[in-house]
């Protein structure tokens, strides 16, 4: 949890996307899809102009990838940005390789050393900084983000997992600022997606901040199985590629990374 400064994030934000606020919620993503849902289902009230974003000062029911759970942990900033007009369904993974690369890069600007898991996890060494789950509503997509900014700590079933930027900078960075420049960076990266330009060299710059490519990892896929492999590749999907024993390629669209390898 983490309270914004709605004035200051707005005037960060400047005219690139409206804000919705709310005190307390559910989770940012499900306020985002209902107004989704009611737009597209209003024909009178025409498509919302502008992308927007979902913020709120508390999250009761935070959900993160592959059905699990997000906690609202004191310092986290957790909000929701709807992009109206996004490409097809096959191709909604490319956000979340914009989302992670804009959280990436915005963070980068404060400290060294962060990374991206596949498919948008950002760590540092190897501890959890931020995490997105994409979602979509007919052809807007919502893309949430949790980024631990002020945290002083973690609950005790988490913090062997989790870092801040406090924790990693010593600083009291502003959230406000991190929050609209990762916005900001998100919708540049969208309009090259919907124009279907430049996403390769976006996919480059995921590459060369990923620290899972050249590994050896298992992924446990949404129906438990795990697959084994060296990554060696991303493709234009967002889906990564292992090499397995038998140098048989095997692409993969869903799951959770682990870099121990074969033997965790
Ligand atoms: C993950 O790591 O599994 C993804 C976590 C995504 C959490 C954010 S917090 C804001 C938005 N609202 C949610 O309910 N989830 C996302």
């Amino acid at each position: 949890m983490y309270k914004l400064d709605l004035k200051k994030l707005a005037e960060y934000a400047g005219a690139d996307f409206e804000i919705v606020h709310r005190c307390k919620t559910v989770s940012t993503n499900d306020d985002a899809k209902r107004f989704a849902k009611q737009f597209a289902s209003d024909s009178s009230a025409g498509a919302f102009l502008k992308p927007v974003l979902f913020v709120c000062d508390r999250q009761t029911g935070g959900r993160g990838r592959i059905g699990r759970s997000w906690t609202d942990d004191d310092g986290t900033v957790c909000m929701s940005l709807l992009i109206k007009n996004a490409v097809s369904p096959s191709f909604s993974q490319r956000y979340v390789i914009a989302a992670a690369v804009a959280v990436q890069k915005t963070l980068a600007d404060y400290a060294d050393g962060i990374r991206i898991k596949w498919p948008n996890d950002i760590l540092h060494n190897g501890k959890k900084l931020c995490g997105i789950l994409l979602e979509s509503v007919g052809n807007a997509v919502i893309i949430g983000i949790g980024i631990n900014i002020a945290n002083s700590s973690f609950s005790p079933d988490i913090e062997a997992l989790a870092v801040s930027m406090k924790m990693i900078t010593g600083k009291n960075l502003s959230a406000e600022a991190i929050a609209a420049e990762t916005v900001r960076r998100v919708l540049s990266y969208s309009k090259l997606i919907a124009a279907d330009e430049g996403f390769e060299s976006l996919l480059d710059e995921y590459k060369q901040v990923s620290c899972t490519i050249g590994q050896d990892v298992s992924i446990l896929g949404a129906d438990g199985k795990k697959t084994f492999g060296r990554v060696t590749d991303f493709d234009c999907y967002g889906r990564i590629l292992l090499e397995d024993g038998a140098k048989k390629i095997i692409t993969i669209d869903c799951g959770d990374v682990s870099l121990r390898g074969k033997n965790a």
